[in-house]
């Protein structure tokens, strides 16, 4: 009889990242959040859009974008002549990062670090979808889709570029439209998203 020789390492249980997005433990952020929020739209998009963090109505429902900053991405979408049924939108970050306000629960920006052991999941979404194009929206997801943390977005907001074999575009997130002090400002961080998406259904490989 053959017998199969098992060396010690393999009789151990291998300290492997966890294989699925609720179960991930490579931060912290999993344990004030209700649930991961995974990315969605159809395998084969051409355009992935990626924002930071899922935020208080993103982390209670389970899908990217569908709170405030959603409706904005909704408007600009539209606009654009965009389907949202027909691009992947995704985050940087998956967990919810929050802190108490009096009764609300508000976003606070991921650390680095957050944003690093994060990375995974967004190259596992980008081998599987395989984009020709990604919208980086805040600097948030563009340090992750660079994979530089010290990655700023205005030059870069210039001109599409191309990164890792696909095109690159940077544009603002769409709750910096919502910060915005006055309505030109918001008109224009509201233009140059809308520019970034009627660009990105141009781009190619
Ligand atoms: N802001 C984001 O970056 N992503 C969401 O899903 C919601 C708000």
């Amino acid at each position: 009889a053959t017998t199969i020789a098992v060396t010690p390492e393999r009789a151990q249980p291998q300290r492997e990242a966890p294989n699925t997005l609720d179960q991930c433990r490579r931060c912290e952020l999993w344990r004030d959040a209700t649930q991961a929020v995974p990315g969605v739209g159809p395998q084969g998009a051409r355009i992935m859009l990626v924002g930071e963090q899922p935020g208080d109505q993103e982390d209670l429902q389970g899908l990217p974008f569908v709170g405030p900053a959603g409706a904005v991405l909704d408007r600009a979408l539209a606009e654009a002549g965009v389907e949202r049924d027909q691009v992947y939108l995704t985050n940087a970050v998956k967990h919810f990062k929050w802190e108490l306000r009096g009764k609300r629960r508000l976003h606070k920006t991921p650390a680095q670090r957050e944003v690093a052991a994060c990375h995974a999941w967004l190259e596992e979404e980008l081998a599987r979808v395989q984009p020709e194009v990604v919208v980086a929206m805040g600097a948030t997801a563009l340090k992750s889709v660079l994979q530089d943390g010290s990655a700023t977005m205005g030059a870069m907001m210039e001109a599409p570029f191309q990164h890792d074999g696909r095109w690159v575009v940077a544009v603002y997130h769409p709750s910096f439209v919502l910060r915005a002090r006055d309505e030109e400002s918001r008109r224009q961080a509201y233009d140059v998203i809308v520019a970034g998406l009627r660009q990105a259904l141009t781009l190619g490989p």
